[in-house]
């Protein structure tokens, strides 16, 4: 392998293949790098997996309609790539220089490959019956007791949704409240509620080590021992950085990632870096902006896409979604604001699907001012901080999203419901 392409992509998740069919649209010569599998960890064994369980209605369902989802989606990718223009290598992409990789050369290189699972470095951590996300979504049998270490987005879905399933699980978590970066109110409705559906929750409380189905933890200044047949790792992710990474000169680090500006340049004129391995917003969708973005930047074309306003989605039942800052980070930044709120019981289509359980709060500058911030904890929440994504985005206040006519009867009325 030895010639030129306009563009060297590194990885193929929602990051790094929709840049390469984005650009290849555009008219340039793409290559595009993936030792796994088309899809990323997205598609693979994450978002896509997950919502196959979530939309299951049992264990059994959800292990034979997983391969079949994810196949789906992975041949629409590959179809999608066969684009005359871009040339797919089935190897790992590995840089001889700053414009060099693997052979190819190019003036513009985007590494996107990713992250995966941290798992804690304690005594016990590599058992058997311990594993991450994708060990868990690889099981063919439903683990009687599940114990989950971390209720970040992660831990809080797949509680959700094995305690749906029917296994015992135990959520230890080190902070005092789940989901650190969603709205204080929400992540406590939505523990409470699956407190209520059985699932047990020990917060500040730090796992130290595991002893085969045994995880032992100190809380309030006791220890405590959970026994259970599976054990989750959801403790957070970290960036895919390789050693080769040093033969092109960019700044990286094993724990943060690869150092990018503003547009996701690394210090190395013409590398970019978008999606997780730039460790900024370990999202799907922020990586696929990002990556249209360099592309439209190596083509000279403007756009005005707002990294700062990024929507994010739990896929518990029922979720919970969020756009923009929360009301205790708009108080720390001393931002003047007023808060909205509404709950999903006085919703008419929410009664009628009997999904009551739920609330809205906007928050927007003083006298019904620009919106700021959405926070949704119902059925549907990501549709519905969607459509406020969509005015925060194009800078309106809370006074036209009530002007504006909304369908009856549909659960997006919440949002003109807030009082
Ligand atoms: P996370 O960072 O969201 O949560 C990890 C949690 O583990 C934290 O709350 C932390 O306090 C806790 N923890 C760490 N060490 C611990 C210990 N020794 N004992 C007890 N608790 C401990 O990470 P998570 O859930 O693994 O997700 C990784 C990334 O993937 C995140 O950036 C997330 O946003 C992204 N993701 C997003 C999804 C979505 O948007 N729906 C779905 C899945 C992942």
């Amino acid at each position: 392998m030895n010639y030129s392409s306009d563009l060297i992509i590194i990885g193929a998740g929602p990051g790094g293949y929709k840049a390469a069919v984005y650009a290849a649209k555009k008219g340039l010569k793409v290559t595009i790098f993936e030792d796994v599998n088309v899809g990323g960890t997205c598609l693979n064994v994450g978002c896509i997996p997950t919502k196959t369980y979530v939309h299951s209605k049992d264990f059994k369902e959800a292990v034979e309609r997983q391969p079949q989802v994810v196949e789906a989606l992975r041949s629409g990718v590959e179809t999608l790539l066969s684009h005359p223009n871009i040339t797919l290598v089935r190897e790992k992409g590995v840089f001889i220089n700053a414009n060099t990789v693997s052979g190819v050369t190019a003036p513009n290189i985007i590494v996107a490959t990713g992250s995966s699972a941290k798992m804690l470095p304690i005594p016990g951590a590599d058992g058997q019956n311990v594993g991450s996300s994708t060990e868990l979504l690889g099981l063919k049998e439903l683990p009687k007791r599940l114990c989950i270490i971390g209720a970040g987005v992660i831990g809080m879905e797949f509680a959700s949704v094995f305690q749906k399933f029917g296994s015992e699980v135990t959520v230890v978590e080190y902070l005092k409240e789940c989901l650190p970066m969603v709205d204080s109110d929400i992540a406590k409705r939505l523990r409470k509620l699956l407190e209520k559906r059985g699932i047990t929750f020990y917060m500040g409380a730090g796992v130290k080590s595991i002893d085969g189905s045994t995880v032992l933890f100190e809380q309030k200044g006791k220890e405590v021992a959970v026994e259970a047949d599976y054990i989750l790792m959801a403790t957070g992710r970290k960036p895919n950085v390789s050693p080769d990474f040093a033969n092109a000169g960019f700044e990286y680090d094993e724990r943060k990632g690869i150092a990018v500006d503003e547009n996701f340049e690394t210090n190395v004129k013409g590398i970019y870096a978008i999606g997780d391995v730039n460790g900024r917003q370990m999202l799907a969708h922020a990586a696929e902006m990002q990556g249209i973005h360099v592309v439209n930047r190596i083509l000279g074309i403007e756009d005005k896409i707002r990294f700062d306003v990024m929507p994010a989605a739990i896929f518990t039942e029922p979720e919970a979604a969020c756009v923009g800052s929360t009301e205790d980070q708009l108080k720390e930044q001393g931002v003047p604001f007023e808060c909205h709120k509404s709950f999903y019981r006085a919703n008419g289509k929410a009664l009628a699907m009997n999904e009551t359980e739920g609330m809205v709060k906007l928050c927007c500058e003083p006298g019904e001012g620009r919106l700021l911030s959405a926070h949704v904890f119902g059925a549907h929440a990501a549709d519905i901080v969607q459509e406020v994504t969509a005015y925060i985005t194009l800078g309106a206040t809370l006074r036209q999203l009530r002007e504006t006519v909304h369908i009856h009867p549909t659960l997006s009325e919440v949002l003109i419901e807030v009082n």
